[in-house]
């Protein structure tokens, strides 16, 4: 596996590979890889000969009380990962490289409207810092297709509208949630979690679940059944910031059947915040 640090580094190796006629997916991650991000590596080698992943813990997408300084970094561990689901690149730029002109002068890349709700109104230019940074590792790396998880909803519908609005020349493609046996869905903040708080964190998936069993059954009544589920979940033990019963399309209300839904939720539990959410056909 390579490893650059430098966008002219970078772009020689990607001209190698274009003049190949080699088709590059990038995976963009902020590094201590678990297998939810290496089930994305594995997904994009499927849509292109050449797999970039990215590690960049990106300062301008966390809040002032966020967890920048003790978020994981663990790259040596992250490149052997890497290398044994065989990505051809790992690109590791630093905050430079990123914001040449320094974070406070950056240019930011604002997606309106679908940011408004849920983890944009408790992260506060989170998705600001998200769409900056990715239309970044966009440029740089020029990619055939980007893959973003599903664990990440919101981010990677803001994502795909970015991409559209902008008519940037890649695919977006969304690969499954990875989840431990119990149903908590794998992230870098599970670490956060006592052993206590850890036995309860499921919880938060098998209420989405039930959710999703309820408007199966053909229930309709979304707020109520947004409203119970925040009050089981602050029952056993969390602090929910929302649940949210929407169109996957474009997080609209729900106005017709024959539709995919995403029931979202993002709480608190002790230290760590954590987002989950299912898809289900009414
Ligand atoms: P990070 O949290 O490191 O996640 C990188 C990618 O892994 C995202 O697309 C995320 O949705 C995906 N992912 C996380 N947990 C997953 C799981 N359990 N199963 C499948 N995929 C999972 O998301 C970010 O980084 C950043 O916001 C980034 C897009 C890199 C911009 O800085």
């Amino acid at each position: 596996m390579l490893e650059v640090s430098t966008s002219e580094a970078l772009r020689e190796q990607l001209v190698d590979w274009r003049h190949s006629s080699e088709h590059i997916a990038l995976v963009p991650t902020m590094g201590n890889l678990h297998d939810g991000h290496l089930s994305l590596v594995s997904l994009a080698r499927e849509h292109a000969e050449r797999v970039v992943v990215s590690i960049f813990v990106n300062p301008t997408q966390f809040g002032e009380t966020d967890d920048f300084d003790q978020y994981p970094r663990t790259l040596e561990r992250d490149k052997r990962r890497l290398k044994r689901v065989k990505a051809d690149l790992l690109f590791v730029p630093d905050v430079e490289t990123m914001y040449p002109f320094g974070i406070d002068n950056a240019t930011s890349v604002t997606v309106p409207v679908i940011t408004a709700e849920f983890c944009g109104v408790f992260r506060p230019g989170h998705f600001d810092g998200v769409t900056s940074v990715v239309s970044r590792l966009f440029n740089i790396v020029q990619p055939d297709v980007a893959i973003f998880g599903q664990k990440d909803f919101q981010q990677q519908l803001v994502i795909r509208r970015l991409v559209d609005d902008l008519r940037l020349p890649l695919q977006i493609v969304s690969g499954a949630t990875q989840r431990e046996a119990d149903g908590l869905a794998l992230s870098s903040r599970n670490q956060y979690l006592s052993d206590e708080e850890r036995a309860v964190a499921p919880t938060l998936y098998s209420v989405l679940q039930g959710i999703g069993n309820e408007l199966q059954a053909g229930k309709r009544n979304y707020t109520e059944l947004e409203q119970q589920a925040m009050d089981v979940l602050s029952d056993a033990g969390f602090d929910p910031e929302y649940v949210g019963i929407r169109r996957a399309e474009n997080l609209q209300l729900p106005d017709r059947d024959n539709d995919e839904i995403v029931i979202l939720a993002a709480v608190r539990l002790g230290a760590a915040r954590l987002i989950d959410n299912i898809i289900v056909t009414i």
